[in-house]
């Protein structure tokens, strides 16, 4: 199991960078997994540039990484009410080529943390509309972590036990979700 992690927060401190851990914590050891560097680095979406005389190399790498993936968890901060710029530009590039697309049913979860106390609602529903229409397979269920900045201890545990219980639930949706082979 190949799990790829797309987080929206660039800032060290993130607490989204924080609930991509705790999520990673519940991975089976069996599972590879990884936090992406790769979409920070990203040029803006650009059609012109999206053909094999000018893509970006990174762009191949990217969508070589997303190709590979058997789940994605997107952990994204709140921006004005909406997904993350960082990873909005990162599924842009993965919804493409139009067909062909490396995202294409790909299992995917949708995780967020914010300070405020609705666990960026608006930024989790607009993720999981992104990835549907982006060809991925987005878990209905989302998780968001409210009050964030209070919400981590050591190590990037969830201090709450039930928050952490739900975090391992939605988890482990995923994980059955990406053993499952989509119908056809
Ligand atoms: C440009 C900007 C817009 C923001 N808009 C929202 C928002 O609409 N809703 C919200 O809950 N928080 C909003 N915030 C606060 C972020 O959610 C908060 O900074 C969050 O902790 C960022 O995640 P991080 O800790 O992973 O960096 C905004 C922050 C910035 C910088």
């Amino acid at each position: 199991m190949n799990v790829l992690v797309l987080l929206g927060s660039l800032r060290p401190e993130s607490t989204n960078r924080q609930l991509a851990n705790a999520a990673l914590a519940h991975l089976p050891e069996s599972a590879r997994a990884h936090v992406s560097t790769l979409p920070a680095g990203l040029s803006f979406y650009d059609e012109s540039l999206d053909t094999d005389e000018r893509r970006p190399g990174l762009v191949d790498a990217f969508r070589a990484e997303v190709a590979a993936a058997d789940a994605i968890i997107v952990v994204t901060p709140e921006y004005n009410g909406s997904v993350s710029g960082v990873v909005k530009n990162a599924l842009d590039w993965a919804s493409r080529p139009r067909g062909a697309a490396p995202i294409a049913g790909i299992p995917a979860l949708v995780l967020a943390a914010s300070g405020s106390p609705r666990g960026a609602q608006w930024a989790r529903e607009a993720a999981v509309r992104v990835l549907q229409i982006a060809g991925a397979a987005p878990l209905a269920e989302t998780l968001g972590v409210a009050s964030s900045y209070a919400a981590f201890g050591a190590g990037d545990a969830l201090l709450d036990p039930a928050v952490d219980e739900r975090l391992a639930a939605v988890i482990g949706q995923l994980l059955d979700a990406a053993r499952t082979p989509a119908a056809a």
